[in-house]
């Protein structure tokens, strides 16, 4: 069957950096590995309705945004097949199949569920979609059969949820489908960067994002503005690296040719940190150092989406075909539980000839 990739985003607003050293970046060197035999990257539009059933135009939006951030990293089309979740119809007939298969209270416990009906205040009011939304994304990923899910560690319930779906679906209706694996990141700091403000997670909401598309001056900006060490006042006074964001973005993104360009006097970052812990080193030199280490990674990003913001019609297009195959792929698979679920009743020749035996002696 081969290796096989499946991921995506919902499209709730543009990309920002934690996305991208919690996923995009991955994926991009993941498709230019050439290990993979198909790529899947879906744009969950499906999924960002089951929070936002009143707000469509948000979703609508944003499918572009996404598409265009996906390609500014370096996802190619040649390579991955870009679609848009809601396109392909198959995936919802799944997920109605999977329901059978788990139980309100197993959903109850999905611990990414339970903080997201917090945060949206749903607690009283949950829409089912929101409810279920474990089981359409365990759709998603057998759909394609994939063996590799690169995702963040927030997703890690969504991939216990569906690798229980497979092995309950497999064991009442035989081998069917792919026992998916997740792919964390390697690097400690990207597995949840922080927002510029130190608060847990970028988001949007809370405004302490630094999205992929930023100019230059507005990278800068929020760089010079990131949260340290709130003690670390004076410069000689010795500083803490937990939870100091800027730090944390160092572990993320910084590698030991930007200490030759930028910052020749330390060989790498364990250097510069000693230095902070020690004291005599300022806030603003290891700001400006984050800041060229930034610009040099965005740059390319930003200049590669301005070209695909040029002709945004190819960009759709891009979208349809790639929709267009991911139906073809997921029709297959629906075939196949279909079959496994003894639901093909005009494939199946010999259900009408036994039951043409049964009442022919009659
Ligand atoms: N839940 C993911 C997110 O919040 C999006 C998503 C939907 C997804 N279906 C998926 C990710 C399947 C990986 C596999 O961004």
């Amino acid at each position: 069957m081969g290796k096989i990739i499946l991921t995506g985003d919902r499209p709730t607003g543009r990309l920002h950096v934690g996305h991208y050293v919690g996923s995009l970046k991955r994926r991009v060197e993941l498709q230019n590995s050439g290990e993979y035999d198909k790529i899947y990257i879906m744009i969950a539009d499906a999924q960002a309705l089951t929070d936002n059933a009143d707000n469509p135009d948000k979703v609508r939006e944003n499918i572009i945004e996404v598409a265009l951030d996906y390609l500014a990293c370096g996802l190619d089309p040649e390579k991955s097949t870009l679609f848009i979740q809601s396109q392909i119809p198959q995936l919802t007939e799944l997920s109605f199949y999977y329901m059978n298969l788990v139980t309100v209270s197993r959903l109850q416990r999905n611990p990414t569920v339970k903080t997201e009906i917090k945060m949206r205040n749903f607690e009283a009011s949950i829409p089912v979609g929101f409810f279920t939304y474990p089981i359409s994304q365990a759709a998603d990923i057998t759909a394609f059969q994939a063996t590799t899910v690169p995702v963040g560690e927030d997703q890690m319930p969504m991939l216990e949820q569906t690798k229980e779906i497979v092995h309950k679906f497999n064991s009442v209706y035989g081998e069917t489908l792919t026992d998916p694996a997740i792919l964390l990141p390697e690097n400690e700091a990207c597995l949840r960067l922080p927002g510029i403000d130190g608060k847990s997670k970028m988001s949007k909401s809370l405004g302490n994002c630094i999205y992929l598309a930023e100019e230059p001056e507005e990278i800068k900006k929020k760089v010079m503005s990131m949260y340290t060490d709130p003690d670390h006042i004076k410069i000689t006074d010795p500083g803490k690296l937990e939870g100091n964001t800027v730090f944390t973005y160092l572990d993320a993104f910084s590698r030991p040719e930007h200490f030759e360009r930028y910052l020749p006097d330390y060989q790498n970052l364990d250097e510069l940190k000693a230095h902070y812990q020690r004291g005599g080193l300022g806030d603003v030199k290891v700001k400006k150092f984050l800041n060229h280490v930034l610009q040099e990674e965005l740059e390319p990003i930003r200049n590669r989406r301005k070209v695909y913001e040029k002709d945004i019609a190819y960009v759709y297009d891009i979208l349809r075909k790639g929709s267009i195959e991911a139906e073809k792929t997921a029709q297959q698979t629906l075939n196949d539980v279909k079959n496994a679920m003894r639901i093909n009743y005009f494939e199946d020749k010999e259900l009408i000839a036994r039951h043409t035996a049964k009442y022919q002696d009659q």
